[in-house]
Protein backbone atom coordinates (compact mmCIF):
# COMPACT_ATOMS: atom_id res chain seq x y z
CA UNK A 1 0.00 0.00 0.00
CA UNK A 2 1.85 3.55 -0.78
CA UNK A 3 1.14 5.43 2.36
CA UNK A 4 1.44 8.61 0.37
CA UNK A 5 3.50 10.69 2.20
CA UNK A 6 6.53 11.08 0.18
CA UNK A 7 7.96 14.62 0.29
CA UNK A 8 5.69 15.68 3.12
CA UNK A 9 7.54 16.86 5.97
CA UNK A 10 7.28 15.14 9.48
CA UNK A 11 8.37 16.16 12.93
CA UNK A 12 8.80 13.77 15.75
CA UNK A 13 9.93 14.73 19.02
CA UNK A 14 11.79 12.61 21.58
CA UNK A 15 13.40 11.10 18.89
CA UNK A 16 17.39 10.37 18.77
CA UNK A 17 16.71 7.14 20.46
CA UNK A 18 14.30 4.60 21.19
CA UNK A 19 10.10 4.03 19.68
CA UNK A 20 10.96 8.07 18.00
CA UNK A 21 14.06 7.18 16.66
CA UNK A 22 12.32 3.80 14.79
CA UNK A 23 9.33 6.38 13.91
CA UNK A 24 11.60 8.85 11.77
CA UNK A 25 13.53 5.69 10.39
CA UNK A 26 9.86 4.24 9.09
CA UNK A 27 8.84 8.02 7.68
CA UNK A 28 12.42 8.35 5.86
CA UNK A 29 11.66 5.40 4.36
CA UNK A 30 8.15 6.04 3.06
CA UNK A 31 9.83 9.51 1.32
CA UNK A 32 8.68 11.56 4.02
CA UNK A 33 11.20 14.61 5.12
CA UNK A 34 12.49 14.23 8.29
CA UNK A 35 12.86 16.61 11.91
CA UNK A 36 14.58 14.39 14.16
CA UNK A 37 14.37 15.86 17.43
CA UNK A 38 15.55 15.70 20.84
CA UNK A 39 17.47 17.22 23.71
CA UNK A 40 20.65 16.03 22.79
CA UNK A 41 22.05 17.25 19.28
CA UNK A 42 23.96 14.04 18.89
CA UNK A 43 21.02 11.82 19.26
CA UNK A 44 19.24 13.83 16.80
CA UNK A 45 21.90 14.23 14.38
CA UNK A 46 22.65 10.80 14.42
CA UNK A 47 19.64 9.86 13.57
CA UNK A 48 19.23 12.57 11.16
CA UNK A 49 22.28 10.60 9.19
CA UNK A 50 20.76 7.39 9.31
CA UNK A 51 18.05 8.47 7.16
CA UNK A 52 20.37 10.45 5.16
CA UNK A 53 22.32 7.37 4.50
CA UNK A 54 19.37 5.29 3.85
CA UNK A 55 18.81 7.53 0.73
CA UNK A 56 16.32 10.21 2.62
CA UNK A 57 16.32 13.91 4.01
CA UNK A 58 16.16 14.65 6.97
CA UNK A 59 17.71 16.84 10.24
CA UNK A 60 18.48 16.84 13.69
CA UNK A 61 17.01 19.69 15.83
CA UNK A 62 17.55 20.20 19.10
CA UNK A 63 14.52 22.11 21.33
CA UNK A 64 13.21 20.98 24.80
CA UNK A 65 9.35 20.26 23.58
CA UNK A 66 8.51 21.85 27.48
CA UNK A 67 9.69 24.94 26.21
CA UNK A 68 7.54 27.14 23.57
CA UNK A 69 9.96 29.44 22.59
CA UNK A 70 12.42 26.93 21.53
CA UNK A 71 9.61 24.69 20.14
CA UNK A 72 8.22 27.50 18.23
CA UNK A 73 12.05 28.58 16.95
CA UNK A 74 12.58 24.71 15.71
CA UNK A 75 9.09 24.49 13.98
CA UNK A 76 9.90 27.66 12.03
CA UNK A 77 13.22 26.39 11.19
CA UNK A 78 11.90 23.39 9.79
CA UNK A 79 9.36 25.35 7.93
CA UNK A 80 11.77 27.71 6.52
CA UNK A 81 13.74 24.66 5.44
CA UNK A 82 11.32 22.73 3.86
CA UNK A 83 8.54 25.20 3.67
CA UNK A 84 6.06 23.05 5.66
CA UNK A 85 5.31 21.23 8.50
CA UNK A 86 2.58 18.64 7.64
CA UNK A 87 3.51 15.82 10.16
CA UNK A 88 3.86 16.27 14.55
CA UNK A 89 4.69 13.25 16.35
CA UNK A 90 4.31 14.09 19.50
CA UNK A 91 6.56 10.57 21.11
CA UNK A 92 8.82 12.57 23.58
CA UNK A 93 7.26 11.19 27.37
CA UNK A 94 9.93 10.18 29.43
CA UNK A 95 11.63 13.04 31.23
CA UNK A 96 15.51 12.70 31.10
CA UNK A 97 16.66 13.04 34.73
CA UNK A 98 19.13 15.58 34.43
CA UNK A 99 21.26 14.41 37.42
CA UNK A 100 22.61 10.89 36.16
CA UNK A 101 22.86 8.99 33.14
CA UNK A 102 19.16 7.34 33.74
CA UNK A 103 15.93 8.22 32.07
CA UNK A 104 13.11 7.41 34.69
CA UNK A 105 9.56 8.20 34.82
CA UNK A 106 8.62 8.59 38.36
CA UNK A 107 11.64 6.74 39.79
CA UNK A 108 9.18 3.80 40.06
CA UNK A 109 7.68 4.38 43.34
CA UNK A 110 4.68 4.49 44.96
CA UNK A 111 2.40 7.93 44.72
CA UNK A 112 2.34 7.66 48.67
CA UNK A 113 6.32 8.26 48.17
CA UNK A 114 6.45 10.54 44.79
CA UNK A 115 6.62 14.20 45.56
CA UNK A 116 5.88 17.53 43.86
CA UNK A 117 9.40 17.59 41.50
CA UNK A 118 8.57 14.58 39.99
CA UNK A 119 4.52 15.38 38.85
CA UNK A 120 6.17 18.29 38.03
CA UNK A 121 8.26 17.01 35.40
CA UNK A 122 6.10 14.29 34.34
CA UNK A 123 2.89 16.38 33.67
CA UNK A 124 5.74 19.69 32.52
CA UNK A 125 7.02 16.93 29.82
CA UNK A 126 4.07 15.30 28.70
CA UNK A 127 1.36 17.98 28.97
CA UNK A 128 3.14 21.00 28.16
CA UNK A 129 5.32 18.95 25.49
CA UNK A 130 2.04 17.98 23.45
CA UNK A 131 0.60 21.09 23.90
CA UNK A 132 3.70 23.42 23.04
CA UNK A 133 4.17 21.02 20.23
CA UNK A 134 0.30 21.00 18.88
CA UNK A 135 0.07 24.57 19.51
CA UNK A 136 3.26 25.70 17.35
CA UNK A 137 2.29 23.51 14.44
CA UNK A 138 -1.62 24.20 13.50
CA UNK A 139 -1.41 27.11 12.22
CA UNK A 140 0.29 25.69 9.27
CA UNK A 141 -1.62 22.94 8.98
CA UNK A 142 -4.59 24.97 8.92
CA UNK A 143 -3.41 27.19 6.32
CA UNK A 144 -2.52 24.21 4.29
CA UNK A 145 -5.63 22.10 4.68
CA UNK A 146 -3.78 19.11 5.50
CA UNK A 147 -1.86 17.71 8.68
CA UNK A 148 -1.10 15.08 11.75
CA UNK A 149 -0.75 15.09 14.57
CA UNK A 150 -0.34 11.76 16.38
CA UNK A 151 0.60 11.86 19.86
CA UNK A 152 2.60 8.66 21.76
CA UNK A 153 0.68 8.32 24.92
CA UNK A 154 0.99 5.03 27.52
CA UNK A 155 -1.45 1.96 28.22
CA UNK A 156 -0.85 3.52 31.44
CA UNK A 157 -3.17 6.15 30.64
CA UNK A 158 -6.05 3.81 29.32
CA UNK A 159 -6.23 1.36 31.78
CA UNK A 160 -4.28 2.63 34.82
CA UNK A 161 -0.76 1.50 36.27
CA UNK A 162 1.08 1.32 39.88
CA UNK A 163 3.81 2.99 40.52
CA UNK A 164 2.82 5.35 37.20
CA UNK A 165 0.19 7.46 38.80
CA UNK A 166 1.34 11.16 37.74
CA UNK A 167 2.32 9.19 34.48
CA UNK A 168 -1.02 7.66 33.76
CA UNK A 169 -2.42 10.98 34.47
CA UNK A 170 -0.41 12.46 31.69
CA UNK A 171 -0.84 10.65 29.42
CA UNK A 172 -5.02 10.35 29.78
CA UNK A 173 -5.01 13.81 29.68
CA UNK A 174 -3.38 14.39 26.09
CA UNK A 175 -6.23 11.38 24.87
CA UNK A 176 -9.05 14.73 26.19
CA UNK A 177 -6.78 16.97 24.31
CA UNK A 178 -6.57 14.98 21.22
CA UNK A 179 -9.95 14.26 21.31
CA UNK A 180 -11.11 17.80 21.62
CA UNK A 181 -8.57 19.20 19.22
CA UNK A 182 -9.68 16.70 16.59
CA UNK A 183 -13.21 18.24 16.82
CA UNK A 184 -11.84 21.90 16.25
CA UNK A 185 -9.29 21.21 13.61
CA UNK A 186 -11.33 18.78 11.28
CA UNK A 187 -12.94 21.54 9.03
CA UNK A 188 -8.98 22.16 7.89
CA UNK A 189 -8.09 18.55 7.44
CA UNK A 190 -6.21 17.66 9.94
CA UNK A 191 -6.62 14.49 12.38
CA UNK A 192 -5.59 14.34 16.00
CA UNK A 193 -5.04 10.42 17.44
CA UNK A 194 -2.91 8.89 19.56
CA UNK A 195 -1.14 5.33 19.68
CA UNK A 196 -0.90 3.60 22.38
CA UNK A 197 1.94 1.23 23.31
CA UNK A 198 2.24 -0.92 26.44
CA UNK A 199 6.03 -2.36 27.59
CA UNK A 200 8.29 -2.21 24.40
CA UNK A 201 12.04 -2.92 24.31
CA UNK A 202 13.89 0.57 24.25
CA UNK A 203 16.72 1.51 25.97
CA UNK A 204 14.22 3.16 28.85
CA UNK A 205 12.78 0.21 29.79
CA UNK A 206 15.41 -2.34 29.15
CA UNK A 207 16.51 -2.85 33.13
CA UNK A 208 13.05 -2.96 34.17
CA UNK A 209 12.17 -5.72 32.07
CA UNK A 210 14.95 -7.89 32.61
CA UNK A 211 14.19 -7.47 36.16
CA UNK A 212 10.51 -9.07 35.54
CA UNK A 213 12.06 -11.99 33.66
CA UNK A 214 9.55 -15.07 32.61
CA UNK A 215 6.92 -13.49 34.04
CA UNK A 216 6.48 -10.51 31.41
CA UNK A 217 5.64 -12.78 29.07
CA UNK A 218 2.28 -13.94 30.33
CA UNK A 219 0.97 -10.57 30.18
CA UNK A 220 0.79 -10.19 26.76
CA UNK A 221 -1.45 -12.58 24.68
CA UNK A 222 0.44 -12.26 21.40
CA UNK A 223 3.90 -12.40 22.96
CA UNK A 224 3.73 -16.58 23.38
CA UNK A 225 2.80 -16.88 20.13
CA UNK A 226 6.02 -14.62 18.54
CA UNK A 227 8.05 -15.22 21.42
CA UNK A 228 8.65 -11.66 22.01
CA UNK A 229 7.83 -8.38 23.17
CA UNK A 230 6.77 -5.18 21.60
CA UNK A 231 9.10 -3.22 19.59
CA UNK A 232 9.88 0.34 17.88
CA UNK A 233 8.72 -1.18 14.63
CA UNK A 234 5.42 -2.02 16.12
CA UNK A 235 4.57 1.52 16.64
CA UNK A 236 6.47 3.23 14.39
CA UNK A 237 3.82 1.45 11.83
CA UNK A 238 0.90 2.15 13.43
CA UNK A 239 2.73 6.02 13.47
CA UNK A 240 2.80 5.67 9.78
CA UNK A 241 -0.37 4.31 9.00
CA UNK A 242 -2.08 7.37 10.86
CA UNK A 243 0.15 9.71 9.35
CA UNK A 244 -1.16 8.54 5.70
CA UNK A 245 -3.31 9.65 3.14
CA UNK A 246 -4.92 6.43 3.80
CA UNK A 247 -6.59 7.37 7.17
CA UNK A 248 -7.75 10.73 6.86
CA UNK A 249 -11.36 9.61 7.73
CA UNK A 250 -9.41 8.61 11.21
CA UNK A 251 -9.39 11.51 13.92
CA UNK A 252 -9.49 11.55 17.59
CA UNK A 253 -8.91 7.72 18.33
CA UNK A 254 -6.58 5.63 20.60
CA UNK A 255 -4.94 2.93 19.15
CA UNK A 256 -3.33 0.63 21.43
CA UNK A 257 -0.49 -1.74 20.02
CA UNK A 258 0.08 -3.81 22.72
CA UNK A 259 0.02 -7.61 22.04
CA UNK A 260 -3.26 -7.69 23.58
CA UNK A 261 -1.85 -6.28 27.07
CA UNK A 262 -5.10 -4.12 27.40
CA UNK A 263 -8.40 -4.21 25.33
CA UNK A 264 -9.90 -0.84 26.20
CA UNK A 265 -12.85 0.21 24.09
N1 LIG B 1 9.12 2.01 25.97
C1 LIG B 1 7.92 1.66 26.49
O1 LIG B 1 7.72 0.56 27.03
C2 LIG B 1 6.76 2.63 26.38
C3 LIG B 1 5.49 2.18 26.78
C4 LIG B 1 4.41 3.06 26.69
C5 LIG B 1 4.60 4.34 26.21
N2 LIG B 1 5.85 4.75 25.84
C6 LIG B 1 6.01 6.11 25.36
O2 LIG B 1 6.75 6.12 24.16
C7 LIG B 1 7.51 7.31 24.05
C8 LIG B 1 8.97 6.98 23.78
O3 LIG B 1 9.47 6.11 24.78
P1 LIG B 1 10.94 5.44 24.67
O4 LIG B 1 10.90 4.21 25.48
O5 LIG B 1 11.38 5.36 23.26
O6 LIG B 1 11.82 6.56 25.44
P2 LIG B 1 13.40 6.83 25.45
O7 LIG B 1 13.73 7.39 26.79
O8 LIG B 1 14.17 5.62 24.99
O9 LIG B 1 13.61 7.97 24.34
C9 LIG B 1 13.04 9.22 24.53
C10 LIG B 1 13.93 10.34 23.98
O10 LIG B 1 13.27 11.57 24.35
C11 LIG B 1 14.26 12.54 24.63
N3 LIG B 1 13.67 13.57 25.47
C12 LIG B 1 13.43 13.52 26.82
N4 LIG B 1 12.92 14.69 27.25
C13 LIG B 1 12.83 15.50 26.16
C14 LIG B 1 12.38 16.84 25.97
N5 LIG B 1 11.96 17.57 27.02
N6 LIG B 1 12.40 17.37 24.74
C15 LIG B 1 12.86 16.63 23.68
N7 LIG B 1 13.31 15.36 23.80
C16 LIG B 1 13.29 14.80 25.02
C17 LIG B 1 15.35 11.75 25.33
O11 LIG B 1 16.60 12.41 25.26
C18 LIG B 1 15.34 10.40 24.58
O12 LIG B 1 16.31 10.39 23.53
C19 LIG B 1 7.27 8.08 25.35
O13 LIG B 1 6.23 9.02 25.16
C20 LIG B 1 6.80 7.00 26.31
O14 LIG B 1 5.99 7.52 27.35
C21 LIG B 1 6.93 3.92 25.92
Amino acid sequence: MDLGIKDRVALVTGAGRGIGRQICLTLGAEGAKVAVNDVFQERADAVANEIKQAGGEAMGVVADVTDLEAVTAMVKRISDEWGALDILVNNAGIPVIASSEDDAVEGGQFFSQSDRSQWDRTMGLITYGVLNCSRAVLEGMSERCWGRIISIISDAGRVGEPRLVAYSMAKAGVVGLSKALAKEVGRYCVTVNCVSPATTETDATAAWIQAQGERIMRQYPLAKGLSRLGQPSDIANAVAFLASERAEWITGQVLSVNGGYSMAD
